[in-house]
């Protein structure tokens, strides 16, 4: 549609994508790219908290096309999927540019392959190898779908490569290091990493996989743990609560659930944006998270990570002791131990890039459309 350009289409619908898709967007503004981008916003999330608030904190393009679709899984999957393949007959795109691992992610890499649009993937490579997590089915389908794929880390690259997927193996096939998207966003907004203040007494908590809060039980499990080690040791729970963990918690504990006693080491907030995060991120002695991103922005900010999960798909976090995984409640202590009596060291290493992955795919991009 615009002569001269290549044109894609970038499908964005859930909060986890808002960081990585607001860091490409403001490289491929420039006109010296040759991209012209279109967005089209999913609506799987679509509240203030989740979605509008990041929208323009993060000044992301304002969506071309934006879907209303219902909040069940399995129909709004179809939905999503109808919405992208008829955004693509109306914008013609050269590729369609997808990002991480969520039902947005798989609904436009679905799309795109039945209108014989190229897949680029943004955020491939990693697993959990939890194929109970929806997440972890999302991103094998998607590489699989995929023509362009953009890894994080190293790690990321060599997992394709045992899957067999490898530049040429097909001849439009190209997979490639970037760097992470994520990585960009935070220096972007001026997060550099802080020393730990030496009164800092408050830990950043989110939790929100299904996993973990579905079921009343395990969540009362976790909040009695994590206020039980927080008040052992004088410290505050900055807790913004997600959604999902809200609704479940009130099934928990009941509706006037913030007075009850659980909650007396927390500061409980409404989902937080990005900059909120950031700010947080500066003032506590730890995170302890079951979100992926959280785990990498603790990162980025040399503060140590307690994963309330069994597997992490952020492998070198783990490996090299800056994040540590507590698949259970009655794993905390040992965990934030752990992570107090040896903090990790060396937070120097750029695991994931040195902030610089819009570039890099900027360019990858713009000789691959040409190619
Ligand atoms: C998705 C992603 C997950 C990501 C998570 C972050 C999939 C399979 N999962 O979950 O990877 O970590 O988002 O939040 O795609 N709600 C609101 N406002 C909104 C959106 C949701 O209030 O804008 C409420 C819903 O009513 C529901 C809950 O939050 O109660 C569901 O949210 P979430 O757990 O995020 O569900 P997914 O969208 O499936």
């Amino acid at each position: 549609m615009h002569k001269g350009l290549k044109t894609i289409l970038t499908i964005i619908g859930a909060r986890p994508q808002w960081m990585k898709a607001a860091a490409l967007s403001r490289v491929l503004s420039d006109t010296q790219w040759g991209i012209k981008e279109r967005v089209l916003h999913t609506g799987q999330h679509y509240s203030h908290d989740m979605a509008g608030r990041f929208l323009s904190e993060l000044d992301l393009p304002k969506a071309d096309h934006l879907l209303n679709v219902s909040q069940d899984p399995a129909e709004r999957m179809g939905q999503m999927m109808g919405g992208i393949m008829h955004a693509i007959e109306q914008d013609q795109p050269d590729a369609v540019i997808l990002y991480g691992d969520t039902d947005s992610t798989l609904a436009g890499a679905w799309a795109a392959s039945r209108c014989g649009v190229p897949v680029v993937h943004i955020e491939a490579g990693l697993r959990s190898f939890d194929r109970s997590m929806p997440e972890e089915i999302n991103r094998i389908l998607t590489d699989q779908l995929s023509s362009l794929l953009f890894c994080p880390s190293n790690a990321a690259v060599d997992q394709l490569t045992r899957e067999g997927i490898v530049t040429g193996q097909r001849p439009e096939l190209r997979v490639e290091v970037s760097g992470d998207l994520m990585l960009d966003t935070a220096r972007h907004h001026g997060s550099e990493p802080l020393p730990l203040p030496a009164d800092a007494d408050a830990v950043l908590l989110t939790m929100h996989r299904p996993a973990n809060v579905d079921d009343p039980h395990r969540l009362r499990g976790w909040i009695e743990a994590i206020g039980t080690q927080a008040s052992k040791r004088g410290w505050r729970v900055i807790f913004p609560v997600h959604p999902r963990t809200a609704k479940n918690l009130v099934i928990a504990y009941g509706p006037d659930w913030k007075n009850a006693d659980a909650f007396d080491s927390f500061e409980l907030h409404a989902p937080a944006g990005y900059l909120d995060m950031l700010k947080w991120l500066g003032e506590v002695r730890q995170v302890w998270t079951d979100s992926g991103g959280l785990q990498k922005e603790a990162f980025f900010m040399h503060r140590p990570a307690v994963v309330l999960r069994d597997a992490t798909e952020w492998v070198e976090l783990t490996d090299l002791g800056f994040a540590c995984l507590c698949a259970e409640p009655m794993a905390l202590d040992a965990c934030v131990e752990t992570m107090e009596e040896m903090p990790p060291a060396h937070w120097d290493k750029d695991l994931y890039g040195t902030g610089k992955a819009g570039v890099a795919i900027a360019k990858t991009l713009r000789s691959w459309l040409n190619r």
